[in-house]
């Protein structure tokens, strides 16, 4: 159910070998199927389901009336850049210049594909936490990088550990590549787990990307910042955005930060691939940032109470699953029900109408786990549990 259509050998030649050699999306098929399917609860895509807050709505719009219509800056409007800058430094006392040091990217998805375009020559591997987000290896191997995924695994809550990656390091490594607080897991990393990935960095002189999208999205554990890790700044990049907190997936909007040499690299791939990103959504993105704190809370506080709901209702059905203490999914393992995770998810859809993803979507170390988006109403959220007990009831 979930293969994608190879295309033909004479059909092959007409495309790029690095293009071909990117696996297919493990779950686009079972999308397509979802889309076509009546009521479906679905814990299935990694976005909120909260409107953007209408005051950074307004702001686009207000933008747009008096003709914010144009081209910005390559680097995006200089109050936005100001206003991130000042963001990082209030919540995580790093510092970046807003002339030379920040550009606001069309999305963290673009972030990292300028972040390994500007840093991956032909054969230079990259290391990356094993289940990891479904964009890192294509945005490796598109840069012509060579992905290596390192495992982790439940029993450490899915934290990567610093001789894991230490042991991978080859001459040809040239870069770490993070997200944290996690998807899929909804893992996040301490403190003391990062200082000692940051001493592999040193040691190896190798670039950490770090993918921070969800750094507001935390419960308990506070988040740290890896450039602001002593010596770190200098060989970080580091991405950030609105899609999450702020629930703007669809402005497209984020930004990256780097030191001048890295960022000015970044911007030769930016300005001739974008331009700019997108006008009215900068000035929302501005607002997001100087007035929308209390919106985010609400958002978080929220989150908090479903991420509770669903991780208890995981475990009390037998579905062991730790605590995630960022992000906004559970990650429980269904190995316990005799299935495959492929199985489990299209499984508990036909049967259910409930979507889920598996977890070997993420990397080999996601199997027999399914990744479960609680970003949706608490009551849909308890309808989905009631379901998938009775799913996995039948299976005992
Ligand atoms: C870890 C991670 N990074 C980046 C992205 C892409 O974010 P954006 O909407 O800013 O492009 C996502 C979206 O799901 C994500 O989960």
């Amino acid at each position: 159910m979930f293969a994608d259509n190879v295309p033909s050998p004479a059909r092959a030649d007409l495309l790029s070998r690095r293009v071909q050699a990117i696996p297919a999306s493990g779950i686009r098929r079972f999308f397509e199927l979802i889309a076509n399917m009546e009521g479906v609860i679905s814990l299935g895509v990694g976005e909120p389901d909260f409107a953007t807050p209408q005051r950074f709505t307004d702001a686009a719009v207000r933008a747009l009336a008096d003709g914010e219509t144009h081209y910005t800056s390559n680097y995006g409007i200089p109050e936005l850049r100001q206003a991130v800058s000042a963001h990082l430094d209030r919540l995580y006392s790093v510092r970046y210049d807003p002339a030379s040091e920040i550009v606001v990217t069309t999305g963290v998805s673009e972030g990292l594909l300028l972040a390994t375009h500007a840093t991956l020559d032909s054969g230079d591997e990259v290391l990356c936490p094993d289940p990891y987000y479904v964009a890192y290896l294509p945005c490796v191997a598109l840069a012509g990088g060579v992905f290596v995924p390192v495992p982790t695994d439940p029993e450490n809550e899915f934290r990567v550990r610093a001789e894991d990656i230490e042991a991978r390091v080859t001459p040809q490594t040239k870069a770490i590549l993070i997200g944290y607080p996690a998807n899929p897991t909804g893992a996040t990393m301490t403190r003391d787990d990062l200082l000692a990935l940051a001493d592999v960095a040193a040691r190896h002189n190798l670039v950490v990307i770090s993918d921070e999208i969800y750094d507001r999205l935390t419960y308990g554990l506070p988040h740290t910042c890896f450039a602001s890790l002593p010596g770190m700044r200098e060989r970080t990049i580091l991405l950030g955005g609105f899609s999450k907190a702020y629930a703007m997936t669809g402005w497209r909007i984020g930004w990256a930060c780097a030191p001048t040499d890295i960022l000015e690299a970044m911007m030769k791939v930016h300005q001739y691939i974008i331009m700019s990103a997108p006008t009215p959504a900068q000035y929302a993105a501005l607002e997001a940032l100087r007035n929308g704190e209390d919106e985010v809370q609400a958002m978080v506080a929220e989150y908090d109470r479903r991420r509770r709901l669903i991780v208890d209702g995981f475990n009390r059905l037998g579905l062991t699953c730790f605590e995630p203490r960022g992000a906004f999914y559970a990650f429980p393992s269904i190995r316990s029900t005799g299935l495959s995770d492929h199985d489990f998810a299209e499984r508990l859809l036909l049967e259910e109408k409930v979507a889920v993803v598996p977890g070997s979507a993420f990397g080999e170390c996601g199997a027999g786990h399914v990744r479960a988006c609680y970003a949706a109403p608490i009551d849909q959220l308890e309808e989905a549990l009631q379901r998938i007990g009775r799913f996995v009831g039948r299976r005992r």
